[in-house]
């Protein structure tokens, strides 16, 4: 792909480490958002007027000495989203959310993916210590049989056809995974029309705290969507049916953002509670939009993030998330009495997006559940003992005569490996910005050292695999990667972005 340098584009090539003069080049995004607002057609309904859903755990088809084995079959149906509309969605088992996952840390787990979608898909484990082969790499695609190669990058890959294996040792500890769809140049709109779902990892560590369980442990995605007038998702894509060419129209290149808040695939939906602690599992399954989070007169007690507990908990009176992280977070509404309604507020979002969920609590109850001073031990990666720094620059360019999103000034190639790492290296990454990008490594997570030198905001605790970097930002990290040689990736969360070429590959060996 060759690259024109032009426009600001061939000022910041020449910027190394320091990062001040980064900041007179762009405008940061208004809002707190690197995106634009879509806005829907239909009629919108009343909040906290439909129940929140939660997704069913899935259950193995079959269990033996060889681990868990899951049939998940990818394809289209209708389902109802807003009250008296059908939407048309791609879905795993054609849900949205699809059904939640649950594994055993150490205990080897096995995919099957089914696709009888019209379209190419390729499912990664979001948060998941995964060989490389089964990581979802864009171009390992599943293709429906037939299938015909407009863009070759199945060249890049290996393509199954209809059906693929994946397997996830799943050593790794308890944590709030997910999986989504990867789909090289079309990940923005096939997630953004429901290919996602949760994938929990449990472990004795984690089940052995006295925090809130079973039905007071509720995983929530909260995802922006906007709607035609027939219920149908709108969504600006260049191709609707996704098949041939890529991207979006140009004045949402910098991203989407719906007007209506889903969580769970509900709009603003209403959960009944009793006067208890929740655990609260947040994921910001959105393609762009970043919330700041706040449940009025009640704090959240972070007890884990991206890769499961933290040392011990961190309080928020709000908490800002961005595409792709998740924070597991404690509430406690013991203090409510019954009939009290507590709204989420999303103190980003100003009219329709302004308001997130709603909890009415309906009677009080015994709570043995508490939150422990003491939740884990997290072994520090010492970043004086780095192997090497590297430094990945993300920022607005030129792909050939149109606008993209690239890393370290080019666009992302499957052909072409941009690091190489060693098994076991501790490395410091500097990850620098021009506007908001969330900032996801594969394989394994890594560790929040300073944000523009200082310290790392209350949100980077613990392990991390997603990181909000903010405009004229730069962020250093340690991460360590181990077990599994070969490619993996590093990218945007920003779909649109990361559809618009914001990717590279390390090789691991
Ligand atoms: Cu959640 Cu490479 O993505
Ligand atoms: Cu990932
Ligand atoms: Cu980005």
């Amino acid at each position: 792909m060759s690259l024109s340098r032009r426009g600001f584009l061939g000022v910041l090539g020449g910027v190394t480490l320091g990062a001040a003069s980064f900041g007179s080049l762009v405008l940061p995004g208004a809002s707190g958002q690197t995106a634009e607002l879509l806005r829907s057609r239909a009629r919108l309904p009343e909040p906290f007027t439909v129940p929140l859903p939660i997704p069913p755990v899935a259950s193995p088809v079959r269990t033996g000495p060889d681990g868990d084995h899951y049939v998940i079959t990818q394809r289209e149906a209708e389902v109802e989203i807003l009250p008296g509309l059908r939407t048309r969605i791609l879905g795993y088992d054609g849900m949205f959310p699809g059904p939640t996952l649950v594994s055993r840390s150490g205990r080897r787990t096995v995919v099957t993916h089914r696709n009888e979608l019209p379209v190419p898909t390729a499912v990664h484990l979001h948060g998941g210590h995964t060989p490389a082969e089964s990581d979802g790499y864009p171009t390992d695609l599943v293709v429906p049989p037939g299938w015909q190669d407009h863009s070759g990058h199945a060249a890049h890959g290996t393509v199954s056809i209809g059906r693929r294996d994946y397997v996830y040792p799943c050593r790794q500890r308890a944590a709030t995974l997910w999986y989504h769809d990867h789909r090289m140049d079309f990940t923005g709109p096939q997630v953004y029309r429901g290919l996602a779902g949760f994938h929990l990892i449990r472990d004795d560590e984690d089940d052995a705290l006295p925090l809130p369980k079973e039905e007071r442990d509720i995983p929530l995605m909260i995802a922006d969507r906007a709607f035609e007038e027939d219920g149908a998702f709108r969504y600006p894509a260049l191709d609707p049916s996704t098949r041939v060419l890529p991207g979006v129209e140009d004045d949402f290149m910098e991203g989407v953002l719906g007007d209506v808040i889903l969580v769970n695939g509900a709009p603003w939906p209403v959960l009944e509670v009793e006067a208890a602690r929740y655990r609260l599992r947040l994921l910001n399954g959105s393609n762009a939009r970043r919330y700041r989070l706040a449940l009025p007169g009640i704090q959240f007690v972070q007890t884990g993030s991206d890769g499961g507990l933290l040392a011990e908990p961190v309080t928020h009176d709000a908490l800002t998330i961005a595409p792709g992280e998740r924070f597991d977070v404690v509430v406690d509404f013991a203090d409510q009495r019954p009939g009290a309604e507590l709204t989420m507020l999303n103190q980003l979002g100003s009219g329709t997006t302004a308001q997130v969920m709603r909890f009415r609590v309906t009677r009080r109850v015994r709570d043995d559940s508490h939150v422990p001073t003491r939740l884990s031990k997290i072994p520090r990666l010492d970043p004086a003992a780095a192997a090497r720094t590297r430094e990945w620059r993300f920022t607005r360019g030129d792909i050939g005569d149109h606008h993209g999103w690239l890393i370290n000034d080019t666009a992302f190639d499957p052909s072409r490996i941009d690091a190489d790492v060693s098994l076991g290296d501790v490395e410091i990454w500097r990850v620098m910005s021009d506007l908001h990008h969330p900032v996801h490594i594969h394989l394994d997570p890594f560790q929040v050292l300073t944000r523009g030198g200082r310290p790392p905001a209350p949100t980077d605790t613990g392990w991390k695999d997603t990181v909000d970097v903010r405009p004229n930002e730069y962020v250093d990290l340690a991460v360590r990667f181990t077990d599994y040689t070969g490619l993996f990736l590093l990218h945007c969360h920003n779909l649109e972005h990361e559809d618009m070429a914001m990717m590279s590959t390390f090789r691991t060996s």
